[in-house]
């Protein structure tokens, strides 16, 4: 049998130590209490948690790292694998679903050639499916990082994402 040597396909994130630390000395007094927030912040920064930044929260914070891994895996808007500069949330909640919600989720998926909760190899796009949005009389409803698409049918989907580059 052949051996194949896997390639690495993750990119690799080159660590802005300046500014981790405006985040969690300037902007957060290094204060435990603030470490949902920290987490956001550095999500904002990278698109995703690299791990490096949470070992380097902890020994900053001195919060142990096995915490900021429960807190991290705990909410689902935190992602530890690296995410698509633009986020499309997919709303499949009853009001949307109804309306056709599920059919644009799968126009997506066959556009972008990716399931729920993966990303385009150019890392342009991640896609995920929520439960509701917020907005369910305007549905079938998208969000995309922070704009929302409402009343939307399939064939407006391309021209959406036109606009993300
Ligand atoms: S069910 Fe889709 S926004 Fe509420």
């Amino acid at each position: 049998m052949r051996e194949t040597t896997a390639l690495c396909t993750k990119p690799v994130i080159e660590l802005d130590f300046m500014e981790l630390d405006r985040i969690i000395d300037d902007e957060y007094s290094r204060d435990k209490e603030n470490l949902i927030m920290i987490l956001q912040a550095i999500q904002n920064t990278y698109n995703y948690l690299p791990k490096p930044t949470l070992a380097y929260l902890s020994e900053k914070t001195g919060v142990p790292l096995s915490q900021i891994y429960g807190v991290a895996t705990f909410y689902k808007t935190f992602s530890l694998e690296p995410r698509g500069k633009n986020i499309i949330y997919v709303c499949l909640g009853t009001a949307c679903h109804v309306r056709g919600g599920g059919k644009i989720m799968d126009r997506l998926k066959e556009i972008l050639r990716i399931d729920t909760g993966e990303t385009t190899e150019d890392m342009r796009f991640t896609l995920e499916g929520v439960r509701c949005i917020g907005c369910c009389s305007l549905g079938p409803v998208i969000k995309i990082n922070e704009d929302i698409h409402s009343r939307i049918s399939g064939d407006m989907v391309e021209n959406i994402l036109s606009k993300y580059a």
